[in-house]
Formats: structure tokens, sequence, C-alpha cells
């Protein structure tokens, strides 16, 4: 009676594998290759990979506003946004604001200034949307600024305004020396 026989394997085949582009982009002034999955959420590479931890998780569809980055200098939800969509893009985190020795940004110091500050969950998100309303706005009134989607659970939100304001004159002030 005739028996099945397994084909035995064969050994030293190689097995083609598909060669997955890179995602080449721009993160804080560095140029970084992303080979992993294109649809991991920015939020994800940040955090896991990187290892740039000051952007927050906040929320499924980034509601709460922690999960701000600036992507070509506008403020984008990370969560929201995978790998694939940033090839060649500029993103900016909470930890690039800073300058390269280390000076704190206007907004930041004003943060401080103004005790705009409980817990920090929600600060680098607050942080990069008043970037992107400083780019659209020099001069933001309290009404401009409670455009923003973030959200700030330690009740810091009219010391955020302060703060805000603040920013926005001495950067007015900087931009004039
Ligand atoms: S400072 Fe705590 S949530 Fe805003």
């Amino acid at each position: 009676m005739a028996q099945d026989h397994a084909v035995p394997a064969q050994t030293g085949e190689i097995t083609p594998v598909a060669i997955r582009p890179g995602i080449d982009l721009e993160i804080n002034g560095e140029r970084y290759r992303h080979t992993g999955d294109p649809q991991m959420p920015l939020l994800w590479y940040l955090r896991e990979v990187l290892r740039l931890d000051g952007t927050k998780y906040a929320g499924e569809h980034g509601e709460g506003g922690s999960d701000l980055v600036l992507v070509n200098g506008k403020a984008v939800s990370s969560i929201g946004v995978p790998m694939s969509k940033l090839s060649g893009k500029q993103v900016v985190t909470v930890e690039g604001l800073a300058d390269s020795k280390g000076k704190l940004h206007p907004l930041q110091q004003a943060f401080i200034d103004e005790d705009a500050i409980g817990c920090g969950y929600c600060t680098p998100g607050w942080l990069i949307a008043s970037m992107d309303l400083l780019n659209r706005h020099k001069d933001p009134n309290d009404g401009d600024i409670d455009t923003l989607p973030n959200l700030c659970r330690c009740g810091c939100q009219t010391r955020v305004r302060s703060a805000i304001k603040r920013a926005a004159g001495v950067m007015k002030q900087g931009a004039k020396a």
C-alpha cells in the first residue's frame, strides 16, 4: 500500500523576505529611519522606540491633548498619525523645544513663571498646542487660547492662559531685538 512521505526540508534554502523600505523622518532635528510596522502610531514610536516619553497618552483619539506634537509646525495628535504618513516630515516633541544648549523656550519658561504646571501630565501637550497657536497668532487672547483642545485635570487653565500671553510678549520682544 502506498504511503505518503513528508518531503524532507531542504537545508540551506533561503526564504525570500520582502524588503520593507524605511520611513525617513526628522525628530527634534535628528534624522531617523523607521523600518518597523508602518501602522505604528507616532506616539508609540516616540515613547517605546526612542524613549522620548514627554509626549503622553491622551486617550484613544488623543482627546486630552497631551499626545500633541508638531508635524511641520502644526500640532497633531501623535496617537492618530501612523508612521507611514511621516515620510520626509519634521516632528518636534516637547523634548525639542529647548535650544541646543538646554535653554528653555520662552513658553516653557512662562509656564514655570506663571506656575501653570500641576502634576505636569498635560503640560507637554499645552506647550505644543501653544507653539502652534503662537505660530498663527502673535498676540492671542483668551478666546484664541480657549480653542486649544487640551484638558487639565489639575485646574491650571487660568494660569496656562497667563503663561501663553506672557510667552507671546517675550517672543514679540525677542523678534524686535
Ligand atoms: S497639570 Fe495635572 S493634568 Fe494638568
